[in-house]
Formats: structure tokens, C-alpha cells, sequence
């Protein structure tokens, strides 16, 4: 559309100096030469003279059956061939040129209108993004949300169409704005992600069509208000702690930091101490290295964006399996042993162990093993009095191995009357059992603990 503009503006100009004979338009560029040639003189037969006039005026001349050189200045050349060469070109140098090359009997005379006009530059382009911060390797940086001006401006004679050009990262090319004036001033309200790019002013020559363009890099810099995320798991059985932490959503990359917080650790170096350019930031720790309670955090910012760091934090917790401590059931029956791990953090790998000598219990005709949000369950089936022992509720994360024992008791179905009064008093036994075995195992978990817990 722009193109069309020009085309027309050139057309209205051409035709508004020309009379009617001219049938040629050159353009010359100022400082430059050119050369306007004469049509019509036999390359055979008889040399003329050749005579150019400019504006009905003579302006160069030569003979060219002579031998002698060009004549003329050295503004003004005519060659062998008889074309006129004027070097350095002037403004004043613009107009209409014809040649008249009369053979000595004037019957082979042509003569050419040439219009000769002068463009020049673009030159001086000078482009300036403002508010932005220039970085070391050329491209400029602004704040996600500025306001960004844009301006352009370029020299060139005697018009000009200067545009302001956007290529983004993923999209084509753009026209943002465009106009015959200088300078070109556009802006950009609340300025987004997908706003980054390059941005180029083109400046072209309506008359020469010769064009210059001046391009930089822009980046949208910007920071999530959210805070990273903090997570951690348990790896090579418990051994290991692995912790995560993503911040995603920042330009550039952002710096995470994982470090245990100061406090608990006294004097000692912190364990953790690591940074790195990045969206997400793991490390793993040794078992050795960790304590109920202990408190990682992962700070995460973004220094080339005026906003605060963003903070998340594991507190990592022993496991703490909770149940009925004493279990009473009647031969013969199925019981189920439960047992609630709902503190540990990371969270526990908890098993069921039976006898004192701990042997995993494996799941099969016998046993019944199932797990329902954080509680755990154990299920007994065809009771006989060799089921009668000791349980062990088995919880362990990488900071702490924790045990809740749950004590089975097998009464002998004979000790009983009837199934209902038999099951009323169970459930009795067991209702006394959760009361007194629970207070128990808090207190022995106090008494084992310390003050890990707070
Ligand atoms: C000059 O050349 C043209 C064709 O190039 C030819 O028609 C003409 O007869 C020639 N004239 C002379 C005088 O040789
Ligand atoms: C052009 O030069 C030739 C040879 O020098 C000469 O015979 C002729 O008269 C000259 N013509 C004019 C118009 O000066
Ligand atoms: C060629 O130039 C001479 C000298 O200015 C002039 O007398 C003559 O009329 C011109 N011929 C034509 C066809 O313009
Ligand atoms: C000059 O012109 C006449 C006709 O006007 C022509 O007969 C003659 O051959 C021409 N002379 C030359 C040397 O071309
Ligand atoms: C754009 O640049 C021109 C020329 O340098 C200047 O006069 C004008 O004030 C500038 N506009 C803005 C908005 O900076
Ligand atoms: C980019 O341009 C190409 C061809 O000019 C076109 O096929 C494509 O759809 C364009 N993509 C977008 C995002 O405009
Ligand atoms: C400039 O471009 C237009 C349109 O493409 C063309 O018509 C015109 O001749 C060109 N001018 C020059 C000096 O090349
Ligand atoms: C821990 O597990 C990872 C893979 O999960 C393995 O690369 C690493 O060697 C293991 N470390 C130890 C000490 O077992
Ligand atoms: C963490 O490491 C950095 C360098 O790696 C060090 O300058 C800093 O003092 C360390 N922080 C602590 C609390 O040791
Ligand atoms: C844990 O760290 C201790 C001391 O730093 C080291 O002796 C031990 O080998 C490490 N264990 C593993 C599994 O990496
Ligand atoms: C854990 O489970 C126990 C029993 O179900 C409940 O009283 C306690 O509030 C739970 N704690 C958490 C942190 O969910
Ligand atoms: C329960 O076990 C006893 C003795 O081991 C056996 O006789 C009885 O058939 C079993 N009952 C069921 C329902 O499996």
C-alpha cells in the first residue's frame, strides 16, 4: 500500500514537469555520477557533433570526428559514444537534458528529452527505544508492563517513507506504523512477552527507492508474582533426599538457591548452599545430613526485574505412625490392624512387620495389606494363636526410621458364650485399648524423641 503511494507521488511529479516530449527519467543520487545517454547516433556511417542542452541551454559539446578528447568541465563529460557524464552530481544539476547529435547534413537528427532528477539518502538514520536498558551485547531490555516509545528518523531528498517494522520471536514481520515524515514517533502501552523481538525503521527513498534500515532487539523482561514451588521425595530406599524446587514463567532464566535456613544448625556450615541460573533447581542430600525438623528453603529471583525474591520452604518431619497400640481378637475371626502416617515429610515408606524379629509381612492368603489416603492397613485372616505378637507399624523417610508396635491378643473361641456378647466384649477391649495405647506411644515417642518435636 505504501508502494502504490510512492508510485503515484512519483507519477504526479514526472508528469508535472514534463512538457509532453520527455521520454525518459533518470535518477541520479547526489555526489554521485551519471551518465545520460544519446539515441539515435549511428554507430557506422558519419560521426556528428554532439551537443547536450540542458534546459535549452548547452551545456556540454563534442565533435566527435575529431580526434581531440571530451570536452567540457569535468562536471560535464561527453563520451565516445556520445553520452553526457556529469560527476559530483548537484541539486542544481536537476532538469531536462536533451542531445543533439546533427549529422553535417542535418537529416539524421534524433534528439532525447531526459529528465534528470537528484534523490538523497537515506542517511543519518537514528532510532531511539525508550525506557529500555541497553545490554553488553547490543539488544535493549524494558520491564514487562512499560510503556515503550518508538522513534525513527532519517534523512533523505527529496521524500521519504519511513515504517516501523516488528518481528517477533515465532511470528512474521509486521508494519506497525509508517509514514512520509521524520521523525516517526509510535508507542507500545503495557508491553508484553509476545512483544519481544526485533524492531527495525525502514526508511526508503520515495524517488530512488533506495532504502535503509536501522534494527534492534528488544526483550520483555518479566517475573512471576508467584512463589516457586518446593517439593522433596525420598530416593534409593530412603537414603536419599531429593528436593525440587520450579519457579517457571521468568525472563531472563532466574537464579534458585536451595539453602538450609540458619538456626537449628548453629555454627556448623549449612548443609545446602547451592544457586543456579535456572527454572528448576534439584539436589539430593544424604540421610547423614538431615534432622527432624530441619528447614530447607529455595529463594528464587530474577535481578533484572525490579521485584522481590519469592521464597518456598520444606520442613522436613520424621515419620510418626499413630494406632491402636493393643489388639484384642477372637480365634478364628479376621482382624485388621491399622495404623495413620500422616506427618512425615517427605512422606514415609511404611511397611508391616511381624514377630519380634521383624519379618516383612508378606501379602497372600493370609495377609491382607492395603492403604487408604494415610492410613494403613493390615488385615489378618483365620486367626489362630500363633497370629498372637507383636505387630510393628514399620514408617521411614530419609530423616528417621519410626515404628508404631501393635500388640495382638488371641483369645480361644471356646472362652466364649454367645458371637454377639463375645464380639460386644471385644470391642470393648479394643475401645479400652485405643485410650490407654495411644497415650502410651506419645509418651514413649516423647521419651525417644526429645524435643525433636515442635
Ligand atoms: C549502418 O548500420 C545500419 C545497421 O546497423 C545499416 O542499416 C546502415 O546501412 C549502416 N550504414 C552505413 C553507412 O554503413
Ligand atoms: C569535426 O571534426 C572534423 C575532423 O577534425 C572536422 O572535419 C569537422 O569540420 C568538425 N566539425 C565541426 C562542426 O566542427
Ligand atoms: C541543434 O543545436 C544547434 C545549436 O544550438 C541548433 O542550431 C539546432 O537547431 C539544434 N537542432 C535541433 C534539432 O534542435
Ligand atoms: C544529405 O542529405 C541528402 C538529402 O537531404 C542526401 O541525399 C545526401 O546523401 C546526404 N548526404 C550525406 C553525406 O549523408
Ligand atoms: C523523536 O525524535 C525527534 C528527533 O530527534 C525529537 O524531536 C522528538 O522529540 C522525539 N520524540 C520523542 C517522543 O522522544
Ligand atoms: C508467515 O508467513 C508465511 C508465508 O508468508 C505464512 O504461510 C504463515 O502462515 C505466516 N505465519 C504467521 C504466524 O502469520
Ligand atoms: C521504484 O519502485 C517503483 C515501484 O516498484 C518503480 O516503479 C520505480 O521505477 C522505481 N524507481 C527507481 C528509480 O528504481
Ligand atoms: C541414588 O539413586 C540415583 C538414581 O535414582 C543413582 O544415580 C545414585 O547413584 C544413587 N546413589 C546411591 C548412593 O545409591
Ligand atoms: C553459600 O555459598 C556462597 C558461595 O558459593 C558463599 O559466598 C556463602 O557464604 C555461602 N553461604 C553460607 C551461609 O555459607
Ligand atoms: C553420607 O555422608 C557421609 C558423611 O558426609 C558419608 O560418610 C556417607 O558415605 C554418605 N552416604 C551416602 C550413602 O552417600
Ligand atoms: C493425621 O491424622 C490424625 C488422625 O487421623 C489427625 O488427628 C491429624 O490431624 C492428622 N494430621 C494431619 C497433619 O493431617
Ligand atoms: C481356619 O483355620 C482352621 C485351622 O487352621 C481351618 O480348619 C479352617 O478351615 C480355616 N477356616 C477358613 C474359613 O479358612
Amino acid at each position: 500500500m505504501e508502494r502504490s503511494m510512492h508510485l503515484l507521488l512519483l507519477v504526479a511529479h514526472l508528469t508535472g514537469v514534463a512538457t509532453g516530449q520527455t521520454s525518459e527519467t533518470i535518477v541520479g543520487t547526489l555526489g554521485d555520477s551519471v551518465s545520460l545517454p544519446c539515441h539515435g547516433i549511428p554507430s557506422n556511417g558519419t560521426r556528428s557533433v554532439v551537443r547536450w542542452l540542458k534546459d535549452g541551454k548547452i551545456a556540454a559539446s563534442r565533435n566527435l570526428s575529431s580526434m581531440a578528447g571530451p570536452t567540457g568541465n569535468v562536471h560535464f563529460s561527453v563520451s565516445d559514444q556520445g553520452s553526457l557524464t556529469i560527476s559530483g552530481l548537484l541539486l542544481s544539476d536537476q532538469g531536462i537534458y536533451s542531445c543533439n547529435d546533427s549529422v553535417p547534413n542535418h537529416t539524421a537528427e534524433k534528439q532525447t528529452d531526459i529528465q534528470l532528477l537528484i534523490a538523497n539518502g537515506p542517511s543519518n538514520m537514528w532510532t531511539d527505544i525508550k525506557p529500555t536498558v541497553l545490554l553488553p551485547n547490543g539488544a535493549l531490555f524494558v520491564q514487562k508492563g512499560s510503556d515503550v516509545s518508538f522513534n525513527c528518523s532519517s534523512e533523505s531528498y527529496p521524500s521519504q517513507a519511513l515504517s516501523w517494522v516488528f518481528q517477533g520471536d515465532t511470528s512474521n514481520s509486521s508494519l506497525l506504523s509508517s509514514s512520509d515524515r521524520s521523525p516517526l514517533e509510535i508507542s507500545l502501552l503495557n508491553i508484553q512477552p509476545n512483544h519481544q523481538g526485533t524492531y527495525s525503521c525502514i526508511s526508503q527513498n520515495m524517488l530512488s527507492n533506495r532504502t535503509a534500515s536501522k534494527s534492534t532487539s528488544l526483550l520483555v523482561y518479566y517475573a512471576p508474582d508467584r512463589h516457586p514451588e518446593c517439593f522433596s521425595h525420598a530416593i534409593n530406599d530412603s537414603l536419599h533426599l531429593l528436593l525440587h524446587c520450579s519457579w517457571s514463567g521468568s525472563n531472563p532464566l532466574p537464579m534458585l538457591h536451595w539453602e538450609e535456613e540458619p538456626g537449628a544448625h548453629g555454627t556448623r556450615p549449612p548443609v545446602l548452599n547451592v544457586s543456579m541460573t535456572t527454572e528448576s533447581l534439584e539436589v539430593t542430600l544424604n540421610r547423614s545430613q538431615l534432622y527432624n525438623g530441619q528447614t530447607m528453603r529455595c529463594k528464587a529471583y530474577n535481578n533484572m526485574v525490579k521485584s522481590e525474591a519469592k521464597f518456598c520452604s520444606i520442613t522436613l518431619q520424621s515419620p510418626f505412625p499413630q494406632g491402636n497400640p493393643l489388639v484384642t481378637a477372637v480365634e478364628g475371626s479376621d482382624i485388621t490392624l491399622t495404623c495413620t502416617e500422616n506427618s512425615s515429610l517427605p512422606p514415609a515408606k511404611t511397611t508391616w512387620r511381624r514377630k519380634i524379629s521383624q519379618e516383612e509381612v508378606v501379602p497372600g492368603a493370609k495377609y491382607v495389606i492395603s492403604e487408604l489416603g494415610p492410613t494403613f492397613s493390615l488385615k489378618i485372616i483365620n486367626l489362630t494363636k500363633e497370629d498372637e505378637g507383636p505387630y510393628f507399624c514399620r514408617s521411614e523417610n530419609p530423616v528417621l526410621v519410626q515404628e508404631l508396635e501393635v500388640f495382638l491378643t488371641v483369645k480361644s473361641s471356646q472362652t466364649y458364650a454367645g458371637g454377639v456378647v463375645g464380639a460386644f466384649i471385644a470391642a470393648l477391649i479394643i475401645g479400652i485399648g485405643i485410650a490407654v495405647g495411644t497415650s502410651a506411644y506419645r509418651n514413649r515417642d516423647r521419651i525417644c524423641l526429645g524435643s525433636g518435636f515442635g
